[in-house]
């Protein structure tokens, strides 16, 4: 018989055997069990989470006899559930991918009013529906605003931006999530034990690692790892067969940045490109090892998540010791900015290099956590200053109270001509309740020149007296007289 691949040989069969979505299973399993099933479903989310897998389990538990003794489940033993493909006449699947037109969305219309062959109900399932032409749609949804009592359709995509609302809203929509990893190593040692391999438990960690919530990925890479040996699967066995740049030198090359030694880190870039090592692999893998090195240095219980063998643990968290949290945060920050701009880059490798030279000689200063404390601090800084403004509360009383009010105003303007002014003046109230300013020529000159009408608006905001603006003969000559003088009292304003 042909090698069948381990993600067709375990399709889950029964609800029981779908991992990671219980929320889209216990919905689904307490429809068929209470006969309330739905007439329309959408099946959405990442690739390889079980979205097919799943129609075709509910096509067949809505019709098998014997659902209520299996909590749910296809039974698997009657006619309904042992039919192989395409036989059950019942269930109808369709890959939209191949049959988009409307002719085929028509066929549909028109088959779906004969009633089922076996069972209760008709289950079309329309796998990657986002395929299907803008006139297909227009014909399944004249189907979906009438479906016969007998038809169910489950619509199954990755794209369900490309589903036209019309549709989406005629459906009950099931988003199917990326499975956490150590379901997926549940999953990936529970197929090694059926099919009799031994394994290191952090080789099956790796494994379900480098599935990134997929599970028909995980399941894909479990079974090229079952041909690299014969013997026990051990975790150098998976690196080899993900082609992870050799642990080893991601090691040592994470040693040299962080001991800010150019001359070993390009060495050790050296030693992998020669390797044949990418580089975009490689700098992703640097990222990841020092995402590790962060998780050793403030997880308590680190391996726990990491779960790496003792020997490559100790060597992370003797690498985790000599750098700092704020260091390796932006060490991650720098190289996977990188990653971006890898793909543009004229030289891979000399981006590479340099970012891994500029990290090695960063304090890590120049973080995005660095960057927000001090704007938060510059915030804080000019909101006090506004407040210091605003919240001034102007002594009627007292004549220096009231200039410095007039000050306030006058400043919000921006009258750099003013600034020499303010203290080169006395102020005080005459007997009749006017405000005097008694100051030197220059200032005089200047006040009358240019500011009396201003000034006496702002006087006039703080006191019911008028302004008056007095020479002071006994006042020495101050910097605006020297100033103005160097001008020529002739200068025009305005
Ligand atoms: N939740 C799951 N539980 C158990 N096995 C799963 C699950 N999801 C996927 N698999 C495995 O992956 C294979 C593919 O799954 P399936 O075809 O259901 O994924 P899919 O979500 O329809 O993917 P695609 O988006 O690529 O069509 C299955 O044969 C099964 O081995
Ligand atoms: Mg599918
Ligand atoms: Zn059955």
């Amino acid at each position: 018989m042909s090698y069948v691949a381990l993600y067709r040989k375990y399709r889950p069969a029964t609800f029981d055997e779908v991992i990671g979505q219980d929320h889209i299973i216990n919905t689904l399993r307490n429809q068929i069990l209470q006969d309330k099933v739905s007439h329309a479903y959408l099946f959405t989310g990442t690739r390889g989470t079980g979205k097919t897998s799943t129609a075709k389990i509910f096509a067949r538990a809505v019709n098998c006899p014997h659902v209520k003794e299996h909590n749910g489940n296809p039974c698997g033993k009657c006619s309904v559930c042992n039919t192989v493909g395409n036989a059950n006449l019942d269930i109808i699947e369709m890959d939209a991918a191949s049959n988009n037109g409307v002719d085929y969305a028509r066929d549909i219309r028109e088959k779906v009013q004969y009633p089922p062959v076996n069972g209760r109900y008709k289950v079309y399932i329309i796998d990657e529906v986002h395929m299907l032409s803008v006139g297909a749609f227009n014909a399944l949804l004249k189907t979906l605003e009438e479906p016969p009592k007998h038809a169910i359709f489950i619509l199954c995509t990755t794209e369900v931006h490309k589903i036209p609302a019309t549709i989406l809203s005629r459906c009950m929509r099931f988003d199917f999530r990326l499975v956490p990893t150590p379901e997926l190593a549940k999953l990936v040692a529970h197929i090694y034990d059926a099919e009799g391999k031994e394994y290191a438990p952090e080789a099956v960690t790796a494994i379900a690692q480098a599935g990134e919530g997929s599970v028909r990925d995980c399941v894909s890479i479990a079974d090229r790892c079952l041909s690299v040996s014969d013997d026990k699967l051990e975790y150098a066995d998976v690196l080899s067969v993900l082609g992870v740049s050799s642990k080893n030198s991601i090691v040592a090359l994470a040693r040299a940045i962080f001991a800010n030694s150019p001359s070993d880190i390009l060495t050790e870039i050296n030693k992998l490109v020669t390797e044949g090592k990418d580089i975009a692999r490689l700098n992703k893998d640097l990222s990841l090892y020092i995402r590790d090195v962060l998780t050793a240095k403030v997880c308590k219980d680190a391996n726990s998540i990491l779960m790496l063998p003792q020997d490559a643990f100790a060597t992370l968290r003797e690498i985790a010791e000599t750098v700092s949290v704020k260091k390796l945060l932006y060490a991650i920050d720098r190289f996977v900015s990188a990653e971006a701009s890898l793909k543009y880059a004229l030289s891979p490798l000399m981006l590479f290099e340099a970012t891994a030279l500029s990290v090695a000689s960063s304090s890590g200063d120049v973080d995005a956590e660095g960057l927000d404390r001090r704007l938060t601090r510059l915030e804080q800084q000019y909101s006090q200053t506004k407040e210091t403004r605003s919240l001034y509360v102007v002594d009627k009383t007292d004549p220096k109270s009231v200039w410095r009010g007039v000050k306030m105003q006058i400043d919000e303007q921006n009258e750099p001509l003013l600034n020499g002014v303010w203290s080169d003046v006395k102020v005080s109230f005459d007997a009749q309740g006017n405000f005097v300013v008694r100051c030197s020529d220059g200032a005089y000159w200047l006040i009358e020149n240019k500011f009396k009408k201003r000034l006496t608006a702002c006087v006039a905001m703080f006191c019911d007296g008028k302004l008056i603006v007095e020479q002071d003969d006994g006042s020495s000559q101050t910097e605006i007289d020297k100033q103005l003088s160097a001008l020529g009292k002739d200068v025009k304003f305005d």
